[in-house]
C-alpha cells in the first residue's frame, strides 16, 4: 500500500507546527505505523529536535550531510536544482531511524530555501522552461520513491510558516493537511487569509497543470485543527483563551471549512465526528484535540529527544525534579501519552 502525506501548515509562526507532527509522529509510530518526519524548513527546527545537540556541533553536521550515510535534503536538493531527479539517492539512501524502530527522519537543510525560490518561479512561468517543470515533477515524487523504499506508511511534512512555492507545492501534493492553531488574535487573522490563499493556489495549480500537462494531486484534504498551549485552571482552558479558541473554531467552520468545501479539500463531516468523537467525546468539528501547554516538561523533552508523552523517571531525575514536583510531572505525562496516543488514532481513522 503506498503510504499518507499530511502536511502541518498554517503560515502563521510559532503555533507548534514542528512540535506537534514530532509528537504525533512518534504517536503513530508506538501505534505499529511506520512514519517519516519530513523537515522541510530551511529552519530546521524538526531537524534540531531529533538530532538535539548534534544539530548544533557544525563538524557533526557537515558529515552528517557529506557522508551520506543517511539520506537529507542537501543532496536532493542539489539534484533537482540541477533539473535531474533524485532517484539514485531515493533507491540507495536509507533515512535516519529516530530510537524508534518505526520513526524515522528525512532531515532538513539550509539549501532548501533555494529551492523554494525555484519552484516559486516554475509555478509562475508555465511554459518554455522545461527545467523548471522537471523540478516540480522530481520533487513530490523523490518524497514518494524514499517512502516506497522505506515501507513508510506516514508522510509527516513540517512546513515553513510561509505562503512561499514550496509551501505551496508541498501542500497540493499532499493527501492530507492539519493545521495547528494558537489561542490568539494573529492566529485568527491568519485563518481568514489561509482559506484565501488555499483556493489561489488551487486555482493556480490547475492552470499549471492545463499548461505544462504535469501531474500534480492538487486535492489535500483538511483533517482538522488543534488548538494549542492554552493555559489550564481547574482541567479547562482560561476563559480568555476560550474565547479565542471559540472565535477560531467558528472562522474555520464558517469561512475555512465552507471556502475548501467547493474545491472539495474538506474530510466529510459525518466522517471526521465519527472519526473523532469515540476518541474525544467533547469536540466538535473541525477541532482534532485540544492540548495543553506542555510547562517545563518541554524543555526535558528537548533535552531528552523524546515528546513530552514518554519521558520517564530517569530524565524527570536528570531534570532535578524530585518530590512533588517529579509526581506532578508524571500525572501530567500520563495525561499527555493518553491525549496523543488517542490523537494519533484519530489520524488512523480519518486517513
Ligand atoms: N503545547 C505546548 N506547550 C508549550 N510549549 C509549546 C507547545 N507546543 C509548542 N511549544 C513551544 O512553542 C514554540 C513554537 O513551537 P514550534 O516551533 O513547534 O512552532 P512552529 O509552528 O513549528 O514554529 P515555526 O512557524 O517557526 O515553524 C517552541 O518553543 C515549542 O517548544
Ligand atoms: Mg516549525
Amino acid at each position: 500500500m503506498s503510504s499518507k502525506s499530511i502536511c502541518f501548515f498554517n503560515h502563521k509562526g510559532g503555533v507548534s507546527k514542528t512540535t506537534t507532527a514530532y509528537n504525533i509522529g512518534w504517536a503513530l509510530s508506538k501505534l505499529g505505523k511506520r512514519v517519516l518526519l519530513v523537515d522541510l524548513d530551511p529552519q530546521c527546527n524538526l531537524t534540531g529536535l531529533v538530532l538535539s545537540n548534534k544539530a548544533l556541533d557544525d563538524d557533526f553536521m557537515a558529515s552528517f550531510y557529506r557522508d551520506r550515510q543517511y539520506i537529507t535534503f542537501e543532496p536532493i536538493v542539489e539534484k533537482i536544482i540541477a533539473g535531474n531527479n533524485a532517484e539514485d539517492l531515493a533507491r540507495d539512501g536509507s533515512v535516519y531511524p529516530v530510537d524508534n524502530e518505526n520513526l524515522f527522519l528525512l532531515a532538513g537543510s539550509l539549501n532548501i530555501s533555494e529551492l523554494d525560490s525555484q519552484i516559486t518561479t516554475a509555478l509562475k512561468i508555465t511554459t518554455g522552461v522545461p527545467i523548471l517543470g522537471r523540478i516540480i515533477e522530481n520533487f513530490f515524487s523523490t518524497l514518494e520513491k524514499i517512502a516506497k523504499n522505506n515501507d513508510i506508511d506516514y508522510l509527516l511534512l513540517d512546513l515553513s510558516p510561509s505562503i512561499s512555492g514550496l509551501n505551496e507545492l508541498a501542500l497540493m501534493e499532499s493527501d492530507y493537511f492539519i493545521v495547528p492553531t494558537s489561542p490568539d488574535y494573529f492566529c485568527l487573522q491568519a485563518i481568514h487569509s489561509l482559506s484565501k490563499k488555499i483556493i489561489q493556489w488551487h486555482a493556480e495549480i490547475e492552470q499549471f497543470k492545463q499548461t505544462t500537462k504535469i501531474r500534480i494531486k492538487n486535492k489535500p484534504m483538511f483533517l482538522g485543527a488543534i488548538q494549542q498551549r492554552y493555559r489550564l485552571r481547574n482541567e479547562a482552558p482560561t476563559k480568555s483563551f476560550e474565547k479565542w479558541i471559540d472565535e477560531i473554531r467558528q472562522t474555520i467552520n464558517n469561512v475555512f471549512v465552507k471556502q475548501l468545501n467547493e474545491i472539495g479539500c474538506v474530510i466529510d463531516e459525518n466522517k471526521f465526528h465519527n472519526a473523532v468523537s469515540s476518541c474525544f467525546p467533547n469536540l466538535s468539528p473541525y477541532d482534532l484535540a485540544q492540548i495543553p501547554d506542555f510547562n517545563t516538561l518541554i524543555a526535558i523533552s528537548q533535552r531528552s529527544k523524546k515528546p513530552v508523552f514518554l519521558l520517564d523517571d530517569k530524565d524527570l531525575s536528570d531534570a532535578k525534579q524530585f518530590g512533588s514536583a517529579k509526581e506532578t510531572s508524571e500525572n501530567k505525562i500520563k495525561d499527555f501519552y493518553e491525549l496523543f496516543m488517542k490523537l494519533g488514532q484519530v489520524i488512523v481513522n480519518l486517513t
